[in-house]
């Protein structure tokens, strides 16, 4: 059986659920949040012990503004109300990507990171305003500033990814194959699922179903 460690999500199709069942895409948002808060919590019972949530990615800024705005609105609003449970359940929160949003989302973020930081039971990496190209060229950058060797080892250190391990799987729901700009250097050997239910239908035996059928993967590794 293969340990997990990091499962990251691509949480696509809020936008197709919510026209669907709500006439509005931003619905689908709201509905999606319910997801995520099964996720975690089914993470915690699975003992996993990081999960990447893709939130925001660079090129979603070019959504219809008052899309963008009651997305980050949500943001605000989970965060605002759910920080003192997310510490009481040992969650240790981490912004992937560039704070750069209203002041004051970027001092609830940062707050956010502070006050979780010590904890220990599940940390959760949201990615948001995260994108895996402008990453790398970060990296590459400051390799070469520094003068350090071109390597793997090197250039893992200045990934937002750091201090956590490779995802193990990576799950993207809503039915589409594609990786839009997503830990591409990270998921070299990552366990793909793609899921045909929009985000907001994803449930606890979903994530379960994926968790018991990547237990049983033989990880090659390029070995035999
Ligand atoms: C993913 O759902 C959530 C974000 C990008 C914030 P979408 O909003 O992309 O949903 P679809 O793909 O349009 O259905
Ligand atoms: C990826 O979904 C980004 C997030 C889930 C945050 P998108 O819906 O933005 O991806 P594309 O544009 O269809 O590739
Ligand atoms: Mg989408």
């Amino acid at each position: 059986m293969n340990p997990l460690n990091h499962v990251a999500i691509i949480m696509d199709g809020n936008g197709r659920w919510g026209i669907k069942n709500k006439n509005s895409r931003n619905e689908g948002h709201k509905a999606g949040l319910i997801t995520v808060e099964k996720i975690i919590k089914e993470s915690i019972k699975q003992n996993i012990k990081h999960i990447t949530l893709y939130t925001f990615s660079t090129e979603n800024w070019k959504r219809p503004k008052q899309e963008i705005k009651y997305l980050f609105k949500l943001l605000e609003n989970f965060l605002k109300k759910k920080i003192d449970y997310l510490h009481k359940q040992d969650i240790k929160l981490n912004i992937i990507g560039k704070k750069s949003f209203s002041n004051k989302l970027n001092f609830l973020l940062r707050f956010a990171e502070k006050k979780t930081i010590k904890n220990k039971k599940l940390q959760i990496n949201l990615a948001l305003n995260y994108g895996s190209k402008n990453e790398l060229i970060y990296a590459f950058k400051k390799l070469k500033n520094k003068n350090l060797t071109m390597n793997e080892k090197n250039l893992s250190k200045f990934l937002y990814t750091k201090n956590i391990p490779d995802p193990d799987i990576l799950i993207r729901t809503g039915n589409t194959m594609r990786l839009s700009n997503f830990l591409l250097w990270q998921i070299a050997y990552s366990e793909i699922f793609f899921e045909k239910k929009l985000w907001p239908d994803f449930n606890e035996k979903d994530f379960i179903k994926i968790i018991n059928k990547f237990k049983k993967i033989k990880r090659n590794y390029g070995s035999i």
